[in-house]
C-alpha cells in the first residue's frame, strides 16, 4: 500500500516538476522560488522523494579549500566556526591543525605578490596554527565565500562569518577559495590525495 501510494505520489511530483523547471521564462529557476507547488508535491509524494528530487534538480557538487586563520585559534573560537560550517551543509572531508610554512603561504597568496599588504599577510598567516580543511557540497565554492562574507572589514555583513568576526581586513579569521582552480590548487597544496576522505552523512536529505 505504501509503495502504491509512493510511485502515485511520485508521477504527481515529476509532473509538478515539469511545471516548475520549464516556465515561459525558460528553464530551472529552482524548486525553492517555488513554495507552494513543491509543498503540494511533497504531500503527494512523500518527503523522501522531494529530498532527493529537489538536491538532484539544483546544483553540483563542488570541493572547496577553507583555511582557518590563526586569530581562531588565538581567540578560542575554532568550534564556532566549525559549527556555522557544519550547520551551514558542508561535509568536511578533511581537515587539519597545522602550521603554515612561509613557502607554503606565499604560494597560497602568490597572486597577491607585491602588493602592499602581501608582507603583513604572510606573516599574519605563519603567526601561529591554523585549522585546513576541505568542504564538500552542492556549488560550495560560492556558497561559502557566501557564508564567509566580503573581504573588506566593513562591507561584511553581519551574519556572515567575516561580519561577526573582525573589525579589520587584514585580521579577517577565514580563507575560502575564489573559483575552482583556486579550490584545485589550493586543496593540492595543503592536502595530499589520500588526507581526504570520501564519506556522507545521512542529512543528504535535509540540507
Ligand atoms: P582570502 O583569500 O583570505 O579568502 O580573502 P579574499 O579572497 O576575500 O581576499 P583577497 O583579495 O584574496 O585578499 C587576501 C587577504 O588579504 C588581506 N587583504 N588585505 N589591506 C587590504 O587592502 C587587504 N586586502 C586584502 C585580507 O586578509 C584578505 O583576506
Ligand atoms: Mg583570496
Amino acid at each position: 500500500m505504501a509503495d502504491r501510494e509512493g510511485s502515485r505520489g511520485a508521477v504527481r511530483l515529476s509532473a509538478a516538476y515539469y511545471d516548475v523547471f520549464n516556465t515561459d521564462e525558460g528553464p530551472a529557476r529552482g524548486p525553492r522560488d517555488y513554495p507552494h507547488e513543491v509543498a503540494e508535491a511533497a504531500g503527494a509524494a512523500g518527503t523522501k522523494t522531494l529530498q532527493f528530487s529537489l538536491r538532484e534538480a539544483i546544483m553540483a557538487t563542488e570541493r572547496t579549500f577553507t583555511m582557518l586563520k590563526p586569530g581562531v585559534l588565538s581567540r578560542r573560537i575554532t568550534g564556532e566556526i566549525v559549527s556555522r560550517i557544519e550547520r551551514k551543509g558542508f561535509d568536511i572531508v578533511a581537515a587539519k591543525l597545522m602550521r603554515v610554512p612561509r613557502a607554503i603561504a606565499e604560494a597560497h597568496y602568490a597572486e597577491h605578490r607585491g602588493k602592499p599588504f602581501f608582507e603583513g599577510l604572510v606573516a599574519y598567516i605563519t603567526s601561529g596554527p591554523v585549522v585546513a580543511m576541505v568542504l564538500e557540497g552542492d556549488a560550495a565554492i560560492s556558497m561559502l565565500r557566501k557564508l564567509c562574507g566580503s573581504t573588506r572589514a566593513e562591507e561584511a555583513a553581519p551574519g556572515t562569518i567575516r561580519g561577526d568576526y573582525a573589525m579589520h581586513t587584514g585580521l579577517n579569521i577565514i580563507h575560502a577559495s575564489d573559483s575552482e582552480e583556486s579550490a584545485a590548487r589550493e586543496i593540492d597544496l595543503f592536502f595530499r590525495a589520500e588526507e581526504i576522505v570520501d564519506w556522507h552523512d545521512g542529512n543528504d536529505g535535509w540540507i
